[in-house]
């Protein structure tokens, strides 16, 4: 997974690639390369680290030219270093290019360049591409790139240049997210839209099997087999540019916490019908008859959208007494999943590139399941293969960890939990008509949470020294403090683990010892009582525990040593508001131990491979 710039125009294209690159960095930072074309020679500037580095290099050699090509990776084919570093070059540097993805066939394809006599000079799967190119150019670029094309498998964006033909950038989707941008005598070339988004709003977001040729003043598609031209759409992108800046916020990840009100009115907006006392779901597909005859619902997703998905579990159980399965997308396709054409399959992805995700999305249709997607990206190839889309409208998420895509996710699960119930009849309507109006309330509940900022910097700042941090609940909260535990982990690289409370006497409480902090989830006044007696358990171990409890759960004060309250809602919407202390106290840590909050290692945010 990697970001791929491109620019062909009248201004200076180094610029123009690196300030796009910087909007990439959170699809890897391993490295980062461009080239650039005078007219008559390309020139290449890469290297291993950041785009710091980079800006750094190109600011020593002369780059200049109104074309290039640009790339920041993620290392999969290779280690990061500056020979695996994109842009790639032949032999003869008459062809460059950048890849995101992976050529399943490369070592096939490399053994047969080797036999010819080409030298490589890196270890990944991408070189193969370039020398390819040179090897079979026929003198005419777009015709060279869709023999290439037709050599290698695998999920491959490619930006391509030629020294012999400088008035053309040629862009190639296949597997892999690629869009254009469409200015004034200039055409960009992104992975995604912040790249492009200072330049122009005007966008064709490329189908798989598309391939553009980009000049000054032209973009044209066609299919990369047929070649015969395809109309896409030009779309007008309506996000502002400081949807996807830091507005003020020290991290990328604050604010997005913080943006979790606005994200979920925004999510929840269109879909309630106050006078009716409805949720509705007009752009919706699937039709009531196929909703009714729906038996069984899998829903399939990666990381924090799988744990979206546990708590969707419960939600659309409660409401509606479908059975309902929750699968890590890697491990679903080798499930032999029970699906019949009665199943639903939810696949929840924020990216709507998870490869895994997509993978199950293909087996589920494949097996006969409609398959229904949320996500946080319309254009995104998730939500182009899925038969009905629900989108999250979180705006664009950057920080690697997830929080307002997750907040979002559930907000959408609930939407269609209650619709789902209403229209097979499944709830009362009185029960129904409560739980809309405790929703609608959630948004300003999140504020409220947000108002503890400050305590859950002091708590995690005692905390930052940690060796382990454990978290338990139960029920809904189990599948929160999973949550809770993946975003500590993932950011501040301290230890932790979360616990089903009831579960953790059957081995885990041997890893409890004196000062040992635990988190305790106790949200659902039915649980109350096993709860306490959980983190009794853990107390009576020495372990300091922290309850987060709603408002209306005092008592909690009792039992733990510190507290911190949540407002009340119907149980079922809890979650929305306990895990905003749990990524506040992520965050927290975090930054108190100096890392990297936005981009943790070894992590990127869009994960587009198995
Ligand atoms: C963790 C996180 C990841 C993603 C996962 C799926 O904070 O963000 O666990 O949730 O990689 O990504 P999407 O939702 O894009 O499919």
């Amino acid at each position: 997974m990697c970001g791929i710039m491109g620019y062909i125009g009248f201004r200076e294209a180094q610029t123009i690639l690196t300030n796009g690159l910087r909007k990439l960095e959170y699809r890897g930072y391993d490295s980062a390369g461009i080239a650039v074309s005078n007219g008559d020679k390309i020139t290449v500037c890469k290297a291993k680290g950041r785009i710091d580095v980079l800006e750094q290099q190109v600011s020593e050699v002369s780059l200049a030219g109104s074309a290039g090509i640009g790339h920041t990776r993620w290392a999969t084919h290779g280690r990061p270093s500056d020979e695996n570093s994109h842009p790639h070059v032949d032999e003869t540097g008459k062809f460059s290019i950048v890849h995101n993805g992976i050529i399943e066939n490369y070592l096939d394809i490399k053994q047969e360049l080797i036999d010819k006599g080409v030298t490589f000079t890196s270890e990944t799967d991408t070189e193969v591409i370039v020398h390819l190119l040179a090897d079979l150019y026929d003198g005419d670029i777009v015709s060279t790139v869709r023999k290439v094309v037709g050599k290698i498998r695998g999920a491959f964006a490619l930006g391509v240049m030629c020294e012999h033909e400088p008035d053309k950038l040629i862009a190639v989707r296949y597997a892999s997210p690629l869009i254009i941008g469409v200015g004034q005598g200039e055409n960009f070339i992104g992975s995604d839209i912040p790249a492009i988004l200072e330049h122009t709003r005007d966008v064709y977001i490329l189908d798989d099997g598309d391939l553009a040729i980009l000049t000054k003043e032209s973009v044209t598609v066609v299919d990369i087999h047929t070649n015969e031209p395809q109309a896409r759409e030009l779309v007008r992108v309506e996000w502002n540019k400081e949807q996807a800046e830091k507005e003020g916020f020290q991290h990328y990840m604050l604010k997005e916490i913080y943006e979790q009100p606005r994200a979920l009115k925004s999510t929840m907006a269109g879909h309630l019908d106050e006078a009716a006392g409805k949720v509705t779901f007009p752009g919706l597909r699937l039709t009531a008859e196929e909703l009714k005859e729906i038996d069984k619902i899998f829903i399939v997703a990666c990381g924090t959208a799988y744990y979206a998905g546990l708590v969707g579990r419960y939600a659309i159980e409660r409401l509606t007494q479908i059975p309902v399965d929750v699968d890590v997308a890697s491990e679903f396709r080798y499930q032999r999943p029970l699906v019949t054409a009665k199943t639903l399959t939810i696949v929840v992805s924020q990216s709507g590139e998870t490869a895994d995700t997509l993978a199950a999305l293909r087996e589920a249709k494949r097996l006969g399941s409609k398959v229904l997607a949320i996500t946080n990206v319309v254009g995104s190839t998730i939500a182009r293969e899925a038969d009905d889309v629900i989108a999250t409208i979180a705006g664009p998420e950057i920080a690697v960890a997830s929080t307002k895509a997750y907040t979002a996710q559930l907000m959408a699960f609930y939407l269609f939990g209650l619709y789902l119930a209403q229209e097979k009849q499944t709830i009362d309507p009185q029960e129904h008509a409560t739980l809309i109006a405790a929703l609608k309330n959630v948004p300003e509940q999140v504020e409220k949470v947000l108002e503890n900022a400050d305590d859950l910097r002091t708590f995690a700042e005692g905390i930052k020294d940690e060796k382990s941090v454990f978290f338990i609940g139960r029920g809904i909260d189990f599948a929160v403090s999973l949550e809770g535990s993946l975003k500590l982990k993932e950011i501040s690289y301290i230890h932790s683990e979360a616990y089903a409370a009831g579960e953790l006497k059957h081995g885990t409480l041997a890893l409890i010892e004196e000062g040992t902090q635990v988190i305790a989830l106790s949200t659902q006044a039915e649980l109350h009582e096993k709860m306490i007696s959980n983190i009794t358990e853990v107390k009576a171990r020495g372990a300091k525990v922290l309850g987060i409890t709603p408002d209306s759960h005092i008592e909690l004060h009792r039992t733990v040593d510190e507290l911190c309250f949540i407002p009340t809602t119907a149980p079922l919407f809890t979650p929305i508001l306990s895990v905003v202390p749990l990524q506040l106290i992520a965050y927290y840590t975090s930054l108190a131990l100096g890392n990297d909050v936005d981009r943790p290692r070894n992590l990127a945010k869009s994960v587009t491979v198995e």
